[in-house]
């Protein structure tokens, strides 16, 4: 098994990673809570797969238990499936010395983070994530949100969870796409700040490789973040690093209302097209974009800007909600394994699309 301690100045918690934790996961959870009511928060992929196996596990320790199913996908993320949520919790009488799991993807954790931290100011809860992009990312960071009509993730808070229990054989269930999507991310880690881990990525043959060394590389990607995360747990500075591509991304999906294009592949052509622009402007070390896109191209991803107007994407970018006034910042890599974050006038944003 392997830990990774989380230190934050007013939360510490361990994320727990290994292949078959989910077998062992009542005994892990009864040392760190004591009491018997868990709410188990979770959506219909996940709770068809995982749900009874759960329940199951659970019970063996003497935990009283209730699941709580989502319809799965983003429109799920939202107030009115909070409301919900919240009323069913009430209904089983959930108190703040209970607790709640986040049994799912990326949309279940920052949903049921959500509620946990917002009903009866806050009850405690753990994270297991199950998709990819959950498991090194979204389960990492304390950020919790739903979204409104008119964008993501406008209400939310920062809340952690107890404890994140990560079981990488959960991915093999996980539709490839959705694997891909989340190779993005962990091909992002890589290019800001482990070298070593990009490299080893270019090395693996095949899914079965890819898949035994999974254990290995969720570490190193949720070391990367917990590092950025205790130095900028409020998102004032270094933790925008993590955004490397996704200025871009953003502006892409958005451009074809998210539907052509998933999360991930928006995230791979920003992190090729950005690193192109930098590596022209003598910014970034000659080459770089050329290994991004053999990366890329590897974990079947996209890199090409897609056949649309420049200007839709700028202007896509230039209403990103990160930006301040006349100016934004974006991401950039002196080279693989190092990014830095430029501040640019709005105007100039042209320049590096
Ligand atoms: N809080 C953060 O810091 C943070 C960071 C990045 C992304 N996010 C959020 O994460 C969300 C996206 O997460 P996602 O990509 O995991 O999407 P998701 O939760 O919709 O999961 C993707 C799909 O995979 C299915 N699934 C999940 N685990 C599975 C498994 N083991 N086997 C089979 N199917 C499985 C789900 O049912 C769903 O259909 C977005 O809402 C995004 O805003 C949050």
């Amino acid at each position: 098994m392997k830990i990774l301690e989380v230190n934050l100045p007013q939360k510490k918690y361990s994320i727990l990673i290994e292949k078959g934790i989910l077998n062992n996961i009542g005994k892990e959870i009864r040392k760190i809570y004591k009491n018997k009511k868990i709410a188990i928060i979770t959506d219909s992929n996940v709770e068809g797969l995982y749900g009874e196996k759960i329940i199951e596990i659970l019970n063996k320790y003497d935990f009283q238990t209730k699941t709580i199913v989502i319809e799965p996908g983003e429109k799920s993320k939202s107030l009115h499936s909070a409301e919900e949520i919240y009323e069913e919790l009430l209904d089983f009488e959930i108190t703040r010395g209970d607790m709640i799991i986040a049994f799912g993807g990326g949309v279940v954790g920052d949903l049921a983070g959500f509620v946990a931290s917002t009903l009866l100011r806050g009850i405690p809860f753990i994270q297991i994530p199950t998709s990819l992009l959950a498991q090194i990312d979204s389960s990492v960071g304390g950020k919790v949100a739903v979204n409104l009509p008119r964008g993501k993730n406008l209400v939310g808070s920062f809340y952690h969870p107890e404890a994140v229990f990560i079981d990488p054989d959960l991915l093999k269930t996980l539709d490839k796409r959705f694997l891909y999507d989340g190779m993005a991310e962990v091909i992002k880690y890589g290019c800001i700040r482990d070298k070593e881990l990009f490299e080893r990525l270019m090395t693996i043959e095949n899914e079965e490789e890819l898949s035994n060394n999974m254990e290995e590389i969720i570490l190193k990607c949720c070391t990367v973040k917990r590092d950025i995360v205790q130095r900028d747990e409020k998102d004032n500075g270094e933790r925008m690093l993590l955004n490397f591509g996704h200025t871009i991304g953003h502006g892409v999906e958005k451009s074809f209302g998210y539907k052509t294009y998933t999360h991930g592949e928006g995230v791979a052509i920003g992190m090729y097209n950005i690193t192109r622009r930098s590596v022209e402007m003598n910014i970034t070390k000659d080459k770089t974009s050329d290994l991004i896109k053999r990366i890329l191209i590897k974990y079947n991803l996209p890199c090409e800007m897609p056949d649309i107007e420049k200007e839709e994407i700028i202007n896509a970018v230039k209403l990103d909600k990160k930006n301040k006034g006349d100016r934004m910042n974006i991401v950039l890599l002196k080279e693989i394994g190092n990014a830095f974050i430029k501040n640019i006038d709005r105007k100039d944003v042209k320049l590096y699309i």
